[in-house]
């Protein structure tokens, strides 16, 4: 049995289950000081958030749309979770989806994660357990390596086929000023919104095949460990901020 998910020693969503199986029959289980609490939260998480697949596309078209209430990370999460509260209903109904929408702009306008990313980690953790976090880091390996907005909106707010590029990393900074340069568009345009809003859309969408196949069990975790790959957190362009001179961990 897998105990520490690599990095944050926590428990893998199997392990909670079984564990919470055994919390039932009155056996210790997690002795480990702060797993204890978590463990206990995660497991009453997998067991109450309750997933039914989605339609990638359903999903899309909801987040695409959501852009425009509270942007991009109320848009992934909104873009799962508002048809989860139709089809499943329960604690999905209570879940404060608006306390997501500080991640806009990298974090409150940071620049700092995109806040799509945010949005599909805050969603596929609440219905995956710790499994989310393994789609939640293939979903930004997607959208670092994808060149974006693929997406396509049925009533687009503009009638525009936006310019794709590839981020080659998850920082919103990166991302939207990659996408300025192509495009020749400022930030504060209608073009600009349009961009993001589709490219919400396209992460929810990645992050609903994701959760669809860890749904069927055929979910496999493709991208590595970050941290394990560089010996230290990182992103993977180093020579963009570095220059040829990439120090060594
Ligand atoms: C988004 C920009 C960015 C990216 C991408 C990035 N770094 Fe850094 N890194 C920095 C900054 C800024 C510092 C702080 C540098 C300083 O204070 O001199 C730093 C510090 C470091 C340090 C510690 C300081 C030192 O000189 O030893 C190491 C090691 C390092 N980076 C390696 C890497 C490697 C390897 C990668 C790619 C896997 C990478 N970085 C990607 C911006 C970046």
């Amino acid at each position: 049995m897998k105990i520490e998910n690599e990095a944050t020693g926590c428990l893998s969503r199997r392990d909670l289950i079984i564990g919470a199986g055994k919390i039932a029959a009155g056996a210790a289980v997690v002795t480990a000081g702060g797993l204890t609490l978590s463990s206990e939260v995660m497991a009453r998480t997998a067991h109450e958030y309750k997933y039914v697949k989605l339609d990638p596309e359903r999903v899309g078209q909801i987040a695409y749309e959501n852009w425009y209430k509270n942007f991009c990370s109320y848009a992934v999460a909104s873009g799962l979770i508002e048809p989860l509260r139709k089809e499943v209903g329960g604690p999905y109904n209570h879940f404060p989806l608006e306390i997501t929408r500080f991640a806009h702009g990298g974090v409150v306008g940071w620049g700092t994660m995109c806040g799509t990313l945010f949005g599909a980690g805050v969603a596929s953790n609440l219905i995956a357990g710790m499994d989310g976090e393994e789609i939640t880091n293939d979903v930004i390996a997607y959208y670092a390596s994808t060149e974006l907005p693929l997406y396509k909106p049925k009533n687009a707010k503009l009638d525009r086929t936006p310019e794709l590029s590839r981020s080659n990393s998850p920082l919103c900074h990166v991302s939207v000023g990659k996408w300025m340069k192509r495009s020749g568009k400022q930030f504060f345009t209608a073009e600009r919104k349009d961009r993001c809003a589709r490219l919400a859309a396209d992460v929810a969408m990645n992050t609903t095949m994701l959760l669809n196949a860890w749904h069927d069990g055929s979910y496999e975790p493709k991208h590595g460990s970050q941290a394990k790959t560089h010996n230290m957190t990182a992103q993977n362009n180093c020579t963009e901020c570095h220059g040829s001179n990439v120090p060594t961990p």
